[in-house]
């Protein structure tokens, strides 16, 4: 099997970087609709190595967006079952190895498993505490940590590098669980089951969607390690299916950020002049003053 002419058809694009590309070792938590495309795209993309976790038996219900699964594979463990589907896609002989285990309870375990990874695929969806607790250990072994999720007709795919990272652009986190969960002692825990849950609603989600949204966080993944424009940083993109219209969050850092202790650097003293207020503006506020 020459690897040279199974990717023959990749490596002459401009900018790829095959040879980067060939050396990743990838940790996919969760094996679910994104996790599946994300595998798949992995697995053709000829990476050294993939860590799947997962502890989920297939269900019907997910079988209209799970492409590793079909109808033979209900009620086995969604890694051993995934595993088999990826052996057929593993075209250039990627290492898999499989884990079937909670990973929010053996959080050592993946500990161990990102210390000999390149990048993490976050796809287990329990909530921005357990987004912040990867991103904390991303940060600790200084990898990409991508997301991406996907609800009725819309998705997002996220890519953190460093700062900005998770805990900056995420609102209403509450310290008392990021100070147990930061770059310090994110390596230490062995069980992070303390930390809360999202209650989220059941799920709605089709195929075309969720391999969009795999296609794309793995997309951001790619332009990462190709060094293309603007992949160097953070990036938090939201794209509606229906209308194509894509939203870019804005990246920036938040001070004093407890996951990554971002710090603002100190500026010179600015001194402002006001500018004096216009005759207009003292009408316009009149007026809203009248309409209260
Ligand atoms: C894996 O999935 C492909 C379609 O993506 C299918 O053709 C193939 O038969 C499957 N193989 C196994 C072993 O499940
Ligand atoms: C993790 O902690 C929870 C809550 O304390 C406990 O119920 C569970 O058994 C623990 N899991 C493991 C694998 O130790
Ligand atoms: C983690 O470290 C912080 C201080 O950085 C400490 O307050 C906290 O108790 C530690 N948590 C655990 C679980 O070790
Ligand atoms: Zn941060």
């Amino acid at each position: 099997m020459d690897s040279k002419i199974i990717f023959s058809r990749q490596i002459t694009i401009e900018d790829w970087k095959q040879d980067k590309i060939s050396q990743q070792v990838v940790l996919i938590l969760g094996v679910g609709g994104i996790g599946s495309v994300a595998t798949t795209n992995l697995l053709r993309l000829g990476v050294k190595k993939i860590f799947m976790v997962d502890y989920d038996r297939v269900e019907i219900h997910n079988l209209n967006r799970q492409t590793l699964y079909s109808n033979k594979d209900v009620n086995q463990q969604k890694v051993k079952a995934a595993l088999e589907n990826a052996s057929f896609h593993n075209v250039g002989n990627t290492e898999i190895q499989m884990f079937d285990l909670d990973a929010v309870q053996n959080w050592d375990k993946i500990v161990e498993m990102a210390s000999q990874s390149t990048a993490i695929f976050n796809c287990i969806d329990y909530g921005d505490y357990w987004d912040a607790a990867v991103q904390s250990l991303c940060l600790y072994y200084n990898i990409p940590m991508i997301i991406a999720g996907s609800f009725a007709q819309s998705f997002m795919a996220e890519i953190y590098l460093g700062t900005p990272c998770y805990g900056c652009m995420t609102d209403g986190l509450k310290e008392e669980y990021l100070n147990q969960i930061t770059k310090e002692n994110i390596t230490n825990l062995k069980n992070i089951s303390f930390l809360p849950s999202n209650n989220k609603p059941q799920g709605q989600s089709h195929q075309v969607l969720c391999s969009t949204a795999g296609n794309f966080a793995t997309q951001l993944l790619l332009n990462y390690l190709n060094e293309q424009a603007d992949s160097q940083t953070s990036k938090k993109v939201l794209f509606y299916l229906t209308t194509f219209e894509i939203v870019n969050f804005p990246v920036f850092s938040k001070n004093n950020c407890q996951i990554c202790k971002y710090q603002e650097p100190i500026k010179e003293q600015q001194i402002i002049t006001p500018e004096p207020i216009k005759e207009e503006q003292i009408i316009t506020t009149e007026l809203n003053q009248e309409q209260k």
